[in-house]
């Protein structure tokens, strides 16, 4: 009976955590090291969680009866996206910086938040304006812009000074798209009165629409605003036309 018991003894103490530990041992990894611990990968989870401003169910699929999620599975195909992220980021930083001389010690790595910021899509401002614009014109971009903003605020994701803006508003002009480029500058000029670049941009936009009145009075604006633009020579070939 003793010896039963000192055998029941020994069982719980050797088999037991050894299954909690198989239970806690994460049992899918295909880029971290297969032995790391669960604690050590779910720090690394909340990294990407906080890089990306997601939920884990952005990479995790839910179990079959829909009760809670299943770590285990690969069924979400965002979860080999971030494999192939997680490659990537190593050989940037173990190949591909590694090769860089006089590099600070520590070095300055690459990690998740690098690129993504608080976003899923790591694009620039300027990415996402003219997407926008592209797809719904300048009025859609300008609500893209308020809907950047008010949401990414704290995350600084976005470069929200007025170059990054006017460059989509340039680009749209480049493309013959004067109206919704119109609507960008126009937005942009509440937000920076005193900008001779803005102007300039309405009188380029201005030509483009050959509405030459309406061009005139804003290069005359961005030239008293910004006397050594480039507002003051395009006036003067205009007025000389
Ligand atoms: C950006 C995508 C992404 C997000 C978000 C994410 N995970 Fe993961 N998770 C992964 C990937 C990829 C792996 C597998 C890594 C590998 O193959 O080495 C993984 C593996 C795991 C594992 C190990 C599963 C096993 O047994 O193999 C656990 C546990 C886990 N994640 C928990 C979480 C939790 C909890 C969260 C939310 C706090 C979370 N993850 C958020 C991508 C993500
Ligand atoms: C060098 C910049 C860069 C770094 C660093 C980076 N990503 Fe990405 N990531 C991107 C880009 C760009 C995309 C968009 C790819 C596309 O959709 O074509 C993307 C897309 C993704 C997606 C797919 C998002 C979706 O829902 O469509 C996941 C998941 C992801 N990244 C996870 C990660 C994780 C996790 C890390 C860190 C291990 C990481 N990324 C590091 C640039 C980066």
């Amino acid at each position: 009976m003793k010896q039963l018991a000192q055998a029941i003894a020994v069982l719980f103490m050797v088999v037991l955590p050894s299954v909690s530990l198989a239970q806690d041992q994460p049992e899918n990894l295909k880029v971290f090291p297969s032995d790391m611990s669960r604690d050590a990968v779910l720090a690394e989870m909340r990294h990407f969680t906080l890089a990306m401003n997601v939920r884990c169910t952005h990479c995790h699929a839910r179990k079959a009866d829909g009760r809670g999620t299943d770590f285990v599975s690969d069924a979400n195909p965002n979860k080999d996206k971030a494999r192939a992220m997680m490659r990537m980021v190593d050989t940037i930083n173990k190949e591909l910086l590694a090769s860089l001389p006089d590099r600070d010690d520590p070095p300055v790595v690459v990690t998740c938040k690098t690129c993504h910021r608080g976003t899923v899509k790591p694009r620039v401002l300027g990415q996402e304006l003219l997407l926008a614009a592209h797809k719904g014109g300048g009025a859609a971009a300008v609500d893209k812009f308020n809907q950047l903003q008010r949401d990414f605020s704290e995350v600084g994701a976005y470069d929200f000074r007025e170059a990054e803006t006017n460059s989509v508003a340039e680009k749209l002009v480049d493309e013959g798209r004067f109206e919704d480029a119109l609507i960008i500058y126009t937005m942009n000029l509440e937000r920076f009165p005193e900008s001779g670049d803005i102007w300039f941009g309405i009188g380029e936009a201005q030509e483009g629409l050959e509405d030459m009145p309406a061009a005139i009075e804003a290069y005359e604006k961005a030239v008293a605003l910004d006397p050594r633009g480039p507002a003051a020579k395009r006036l003067e070939e205009l007025k000389s036309n």
